[in-house]
């Protein structure tokens, strides 16, 4: 399985209701050997008219604070919780959620990740049980071996003027994270939900 297969499987795939509503489905997108994943909720409007992530307001938003962290988009991987627009940008249902899973769990083997950054209570939930995002945005979680970075959704910034702000800090600070870590240094984990 490579990133391609996974792109045209997703493109084409009918595995839930989302199918029958959406315009085009929209597969992960970036640098295959990317250090950190990005994982959104779902695609919004121009998303789905487009067939990229992260590519309307809450996309620009993301944008600014990657640059501001000089990172660029082209360097890093972004993907969402479920590839297909939800009617009206509702909530993906579990059902939803656990029938896209599996090109998650596929992104995610093909591109191992130092670290998966989670945007917002969607995937919060989807991916590790969590709730009240911003409670616990800014911390790092290990799971399974696997480490987690948690930020607030880019689109959060878009209704509140002022978080702009921390979702630029955070995404500082998981570049210095990132740094650390290619470095050989011990990353302090904030929750561990490895037993
Ligand atoms: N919001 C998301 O969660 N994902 C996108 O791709 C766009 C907006
Ligand atoms: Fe398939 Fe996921 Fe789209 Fe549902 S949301 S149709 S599971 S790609």
């Amino acid at each position: 399985m490579d990133l391609k297969k996974i792109k045209e499987t997703v493109i084409k795939c009918t595995k839930c209701e989302l199918a029958t509503t959406r315009t085009n489905s929209v597969p992960g997108k970036g640098n295959f050997q990317s250090d950190v994943i990005f994982v959104g909720e779902a695609p919004g409007k121009n998303e789905d008219k487009h067939g990229e992530p992260f590519i309307g307001i809450a996309g620009k938003r993301l944008t600014e604070s990657l640059e501001n962290a000089k990172i660029s988009r082209e360097s890093i991987y972004i993907t969402n919780v479920v590839k297909c627009r939800p009617p009206k940008n509702r909530v993906p249902s579990t059902t939803e959620r656990s029938a896209c899973s599996e090109y998650l769990q596929q992104e995610i083997a093909i591109i191992k990740p130092k670290i998966i950054c989670i945007l917002g209570n969607t995937a919060f939930n989807s991916i590790l049980g969590g709730n009240e995002i911003t409670k616990y945005r800014g911390k790092i979680v290990k799971k399974d071996n696997q480490l987690y970075f948690l930020t607030i959704h880019p689109a959060a910034t878009i209704y509140n003027q002022k978080l702009i702000v921390t979702l630029k800090n955070d995404i500082l600070k998981l570049f210095d994270l990132i740094r650390d870590l290619k470095n050989g240094k011990v990353i302090p984990v904030d929750i561990d939900y490895t037993t």
